[in-house]
């Protein structure tokens, strides 16, 4: 389903298409009679020293050098959330003024309800659960449920699990949590959730929290260690509590447009090198995400675990967040070993 999108996000989504068929026409599509590859933005949020944003960099080391894409295309990798917020970037996507997104499934969720079954609260039971879900048959099942909606799943990537961290206190029980302003990102069950939590949800974009955290507009927000980390928010919030309510992974996506004007051959090569860079990116994330936490417990970050997970587990069950389109997914992914 395509959601409704305001006139202004129109006008400025076609100018984003103008713009960038005029790049484009500048810089060749691959067909002959043109010079040079043609060019793919590739949008991101992270900084480059990031595990996604160096397997984004490799993916486009490996399309420059592939004898099938190489001479044809280029990856133009754009970091550090500057081509706007996750949402907004998807609709670019939606419009082919940006051919490719490495990102976070919740904001997908707001365009393809199916995939949105991976955002709800305690769904996988640990990191090995939820690598069996993903690189099995429902994970190819969820990459392809995109389609109608302008997407093809290229690869999943490891974005962690998810937790509280605020500026007032160490959250050892829901009464910790209650009323803190968090930051959550522009998802409906994310916000959903924070609210069964007992907590109030602000939706910004990722790059708004570090300021918001600073001038005390949010108390907290919710998010994995190298992720809070690589943005500094443990400057502001000095309080990270290990209540893993979500495993939310990241993905790569290109848009339908883009990925119809590929032969099988190039399909197949893009899908290919996807996957390889899904590899170098887990290999990074496990490390990176061991690195940031010596560090952040070494800068004064106060960790702590929870001891009792079961009125979390308990406040996200009553809340009823599963959508009847969702209960069936949420039953195969249960009993997946
Ligand atoms: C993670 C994820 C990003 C996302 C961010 C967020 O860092 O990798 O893709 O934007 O969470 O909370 O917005």
């Amino acid at each position: 389903m395509h959601r409704r999108i305001s006139s202004s996000r129109i006008s400025s989504a076609l100018l984003c298409l103008f713009l960038n068929l005029l790049l484009w026409s500048c810089s060749g599509d691959g067909s002959p009679g043109h010079s040079g590859p043609a060019k793919w933005v590739l949008a991101n949020v992270h900084a480059a020293d990031y595990p996604t944003a160096e397997a984004l960099q490799s993916l486009a080391t490996a399309v420059e050098a592939d004898p099938t894409l190489g001479s044809r295309y280029r990856i133009d990798l754009q970091l550090g959330g500057v081509l706007g917020n996750e949402k907004d970037v998807l609709e670019k996507v939606q419009f082919g003024a940006v051919q490719l997104y490495a990102g976070s499934v919740a904001p997908l969720a707001e365009f393809s309800e199916a995939i949105g079954v991976l955002t709800q609260p305690y769904l996988f039971r640990d990191a090995k659960h939820y690598w069996s879900v993903l690189d099995g048959p429902i994970g190819e099942e969820l990459l392809a449920s995109i389609a109608p909606n302008g997407f093809v799943g290229l690869a999943w990537y490891d974005a962690g699990a998810r937790s509280f961290y605020n500026r007032q206190r160490p959250v050892e029980s829901l009464d910790d949590l209650a009323g803190l302003k968090i930051r959550v990102q522009r998802s409906e069950m994310m916000r959903r959730t924070v609210e069964a939590l007992g907590a109030n949800p602000v939706a910004l974009g990722f790059n708004e929290v570090y300021t918001s955290l600073h001038t005390g507009n949010i108390d907290g927000a919710e998010n994995n260690l190298p992720s809070y980390f690589s943005e500094r928010h443990f400057e502001v919030a000095r309080f990270y509590s290990l209540d893993g309510h979500t495993r939310v992974p990241d993905l790569l996506l290109v848009g339908k447009q883009t990925w119809e004007s590929l032969d099988p051959e190039a399909q197949n090569a893009l899908r290919n090198l996807a996957r390889l860079s899904s590899q170098t990116q887990r290999e990074r994330w496990s490390a990176f995400e061991t690195r940031v936490r010596n560090e952040l417990e070494a800068a004064g970050v106060e960790i702590n675990a929870i001891e009792d997970l079961a009125a979390f587990r308990q406040a996200v069950a009553s809340a009823d967040l599963t959508s009847p389109q969702h209960r069936p997914w949420v039953e195969r992914i249960r009993q997946v070993p």
